[in-house]
């Protein structure tokens, strides 16, 4: 289902996808898995081996299942290096975090896809935070920054959409900085 636009080719941090005449290749010597072309690819074409967003969903499917009914559901994305290590400390700190809120750990955060976002929420997540590396240190040169800018892209259609886009958050979150992931 690709269409040769370029766009995976030219999204990749790491150099490792070609288009040519015999269609794309992907160098496994290069690519560090970070998910950019995935979450970029406007056909879907490129995936990303064990965090599809349907295994993201299917996990979302069952994340809040002990939750008490009524409670708002709390889903955070977090990214693979730093921000899911962030909250991780928070636990083994003993800081106390929400009983609503779970955690999925993903690859760079810019492996996240509008689409799958969308979808989340249509599957019943009331409020979705996605973290990624502190600025300047993304593993993936400048996913974090993509990030950013992809989720205010659709913070903006949210509002124009009359959904609250404050149900959606990206935050830079590293390592040392459990507290700010508690906030
Ligand atoms: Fe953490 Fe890119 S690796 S945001």
């Amino acid at each position: 289902i690709c269409v040769n636009c370029r766009v995976g080719e030219t999204v990749c941090p790491h150099g490792a996808i070609t288009i040519t005449e015999k269609g794309v290749i992907t160098d496994p010597a290069f690519c560090q898995g970070c998910g950019f072309c995935a979450a970029a690819c406007p056909t879907h074409a490129a995936k990303l081996i064990n965090f599809t967003d349907k295994q993201i969903l299917d996990q979302v499917d069952v994340a809040f299942s002990g939750l008490k009914a009524g409670e708002p559901k709390i889903m955070a994305l977090l990214c693979y290096w730093c921000s899911y290590c962030g909250a991780d400390l928070a636990g083994a700190n003993g800081l106390r975090a929400p009983v609503n809120y779970r955690s999925i750990r993903i690859r760079c955060s810019s492996s996240v896809n509008t689409a799958l976002i969308v979808e989340m929420f249509r599957r019943g997540v009331d409020g979705i935070l996605i973290g990624g590396c502190p600025q300047a240190a993304c593993h993936h040169v400048n996913g974090n920054y993509l990030t950013d800018k992809r989720m205010s892209l659709l913070g903006n259609l949210m509002d124009q959409l009359g959904l609250d886009s404050s149900r959606l958050r990206f935050d830079y979150i590293g390592v040392p900085q459990s507290q700010k992931f508690i906030d």
